[in-house]
């Protein structure tokens, strides 16, 4: 058995149990873990609300690290011991997105399917009702089987709590900025909103060595703390959108380079692409509920040669990429240390929900010993 944080509906705290589920033997090509850190995401709240809908009931969470316990038949690349980091998104492999390279635009995944790719469940409740495990791993518990696809083996030393970032917030938003927009040296950048995606894109954005790093959020204490990542000027968003395109502009000669959405939101979109310059780039990156409509002014769009890219999981191989983002914070290039700030127990997630929805704090990372 272990604990999880499991879902029977979406609602509020009446529909989230903290509770002792049967957790399986891995199969062929499966692996058990036991989770070291687990970092909680404003998806998980779209879960918890029916925004997305999840089959259920289902296990939450999509960012974690941990070490291998056991390994099921046929599994060679990992060993018992190991600290892996776990990504959400399996490629299937044959699909015209994966034969291009795009396993990040894989529509075919098995992890979203919620089940272990041969369409298996390794959870069940205490009376055996099977529980779905969200994309597959199912962060939130102690303990889990997910596919070996799905782990990811991480450099020696590494804290698992950095791992766990590793396996979305800090892919996402760094991955938007090097790897989607490709940003080049000495291009400004605008990044509004500093949760751990935002914050990500600030950090790929230093890494990237922009000229200009301008952190955008309504909460004032996340300005300092993007300047402590990377940010080289704050800019408390206004109320007013056009109050803040017109200081935008101002900071930048016109707009900057490159505008990192992190939000989610409808009105901060259109912001991104109203403020961009002439050959300006807007990243979407923020996710928001599936049936959202944004509209811009199409001809200074065409125009302006003005580009609007979307970025999904900041287009991560995983197997390439997590290792490589573990050796930038390794060799100080990337301080994902400085998103957390607040380890907690499984049994304060509830708690952890109600400040994630607020806005107000950083990465909260669910530790176990
Ligand atoms: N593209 C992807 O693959 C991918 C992957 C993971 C998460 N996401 C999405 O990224 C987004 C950010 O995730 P997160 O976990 O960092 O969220 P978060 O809630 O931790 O951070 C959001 C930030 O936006 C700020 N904010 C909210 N409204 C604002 C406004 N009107 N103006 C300025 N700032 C505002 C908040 O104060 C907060 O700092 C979410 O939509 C999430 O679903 C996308």
């Amino acid at each position: 058995m272990t604990r999880a944080v499991q879902i029977s509906q979406p609602g509020g705290p009446e529909q989230l149990k903290i509770a002792d589920v049967a957790v399986g033997d891995p199969g062929a090509g499966e692996i058990r873990i036991r989770h070291r850190a687990v970092g909680l995401n404003f998806i998980d709240v779209y879960h918890r609300t029916g925004v997305y809908p999840l089959p259920m009931p289902a296990t939450l969470g999509m960012e974690a690290a941990g070490v291998v316990e056991a390994v099921g038949p046929d599994v060679e690349r990992l060993r018992i011991g190991q600290l892996v980091a776990l990504s959400w998104l399996v490629p299937c492999g044959v699909c015209r997105a994966c034969r291009a390279g795009r396993p990040w635009a894989c529509p075919d995944s098995p992890s979203f399917r919620h089940r272990m790719p041969d369409g298996a469940t390794v959870l069940a409740t205490g009376d055996g009702e099977p529980v779905l495990s969200y994309c597959g791993i199912g962060t939130m518990s102690a303990a889990a089987v997910v596919p070996e696809a799905a782990a990811i083996a991480m450099p020696d030393g590494v804290d698992p709590a950095v791992a766990a970032l590793i396996g979305c917030c800090v892919s996402t938003g760094v991955g938007a900025v090097v790897k989607t927009a490709v940003v080049p040296a000495g291009a400004s950048v605008a990044v509004i909103g500093l949760g751990g995606v935002g914050l990500s894109c600030v950090m790929g954005a230093a890494l990237a060595e922009a000229s200009r790093i301008i952190a955008v959020d309504r909460v004032e204490g996340k300005l300092a703390i993007a300047r402590s990542v990377g940010a080289t000027d704050g800019l408390l968003a206004s109320a007013d959108r056009g109050q803040t395109i017109a200081a935008l502009r101002d900071m930048t000669d016109g707009g900057p380079d490159f505008i990192f959405e992190a939000i989610g939101r409808v009105d901060t979109v259109e912001l991104a692409v109203e403020a961009l310059p002439l050959g300006g780039t807007a990243v979407l990156v923020g996710m928001t509920p599936f049936e959202a409509r944004a509209s811009f002014a199409v001809y200074p769009l065409v125009d302006g040669s003005r580009r609007i890219l979307g970025s999904n999981y900041g287009f991560a191989d995983p197997p390439v990429d997590f290792p490589r983002y573990a050796a930038l914070h390794r060799d100080g290039r990337l301080p994902i240390d400085r998103l957390i700030d607040r380890r907690i127990g499984l049994d304060d997630v509830e708690s952890a929900f109600d400040r994630l929805r607020s806005g107000d704090g950083l990465r909260q990372v669910v530790v176990f010993d």
